[in-house]
């Protein structure tokens, strides 16, 4: 089910508002126009006749469904200039989409597996990160994740093969197959990070169930949570995320896809949000599940009836919940709370 907002003043603040986005998959960006022109170019076979046959394999029924076809996507991208040319799109269509701030993940294990050098990886998207800041003024920064269906041991090598290039990420983040693969397999791993000064996240809550939330939090110290939306079910986590704003970076698109919840409709964003948590929107895997940033505001204000006053508090929950200091956090919110006077809503920013 695709939603369409009526009120058109509302699209556009939506639209219009400065944001950060704290949860994108860069391999989760690539469009199929730029997969096939990437095997064409690194003459790598693709088990699709073409974009049209590809974009019809986008029906999933579960994460793991999702999984199996976004490994097999990143299959093409073998050097860095692949990397570049994938960041380089989707920070473009941030930029596009009033994004201030992108914290984006990446996964080194999908692509070190098949021999990629770490280098390749990180310098082509950190490259992309800076010539972005440059030309569109866009802050960006890079979280490598670990594979949780591999070992804390293939956790370990790969950060031991970054150790290099420690000066291009900020963070360490956690993602793919949940279900099976609680947190705390990778307690080491990352109380070594933390030790390291490495910025924490882990995927929790989105499949798996309130416990693995509690783990990332206890078990592995995390800063933010990536989905996260089970801990809804769990009363003394709820209160716990919201008394130490704690923020879940939720993405609801991806939830409609991947069958967390059959409808945007019928999404716990809202309710969330409304018990204190600092709850913010983000795409996950956009090429894969039908819209960038925007794209999931607006659908999912549609089919929810949150209005601008809840549109204030998400943005400005992304805007302080990035890893960078309080100065730029302050001169972000301030953009945001022009934004919301400009266009008309400066009860909003009240209210909230
Ligand atoms: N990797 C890319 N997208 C993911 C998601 N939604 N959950 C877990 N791992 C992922
Ligand atoms: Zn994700």
């Amino acid at each position: 089910m695709s939603y369409r907002l009526p009120d058109p003043a509302l699209a556009a603040l939506l639209r219009d508002m400065p944001k950060a986005e704290l949860h994108v998959h860069i391999e989760g960006t690539l469009e199929p126009e730029l997969i096939f022109a990437l095997a064409e170019r690194n003459q790598v076979d693709l088990p699709y006749a073409d974009v049209a046959s590809l974009r019809e394999a986008y029906a999933f029924s579960d994460l793991q469904s999702f999984l199996d076809i976004y490994y097999a996507g990143a299959s093409v991208l073998l050097h860095e200039q692949d990397f570049y040319d994938m960041a380089r799109a989707y920070l473009a269509r941030a930029v596009s989409d009033h994004v201030l701030h992108a914290e984006i993940f990446f996964d080194p294990q999908t692509h070190t597996a098949r021999g990629v050098p770490m280098a390749s990886v990180i310098n082509g998207l950190y490259r992309a990160c800076r010539d972005a800041e440059r030309d569109w003024g866009i802050s960006c920064t890079l979280i490598l994740c670990f594979l949780r269906h591999l070992s804390e041991d293939d956790a370990f090598r790969t950060l031991a093969q970054a150790m290099p290039l420690r000066d291009r990420f900020i963070g360490i983040g956690l993602d793919s197959s949940e279900l099976g693969h609680p947190p705390e397999k990778f307690a080491r791993v990352f109380a070594h990070c933390r030790e390291l000064g490495l910025h924490l996240v882990a995927h929790a809550g989105e499949e798996g169930p309130a416990a693995y939330v509690w783990s990332a939090l206890d078990t592995l110290q995390v800063e933010r949570i990536d989905h996260g939306v089970q801990a809804h079910q769990d009363e003394a986590l709820m209160q716990r995320l919201a008394r130490e704003r704690i923020a879940l970076t939720v993405c609801p698109l991806s939830n409609q896809k991947l069958q967390v919840f059959p409808d945007l409709a019928l999404h716990n964003l809202p309710q969330m949000l409304d018990a204190g948590v600092a709850v913010t929107v983000n795409s996950d895997d956009p090429a894969y599940f039908g819209g960038y940033i925007n794209e999931n505001f607006e659908q999912l204000f549609a089919a929810t009836g949150m209005g601008p006053r809840q549109a204030y508090q998400l943005a400005r929950n992304s805007l302080e919940a990035g890893f960078v200091g309080e100065a730029r956090k302050k001169a972000w919110v301030q953009q945001l709370d022009d934004c919301f006077v400009r266009n008309g809503f400066a009860a909003a920013i009240d209210a909230g």
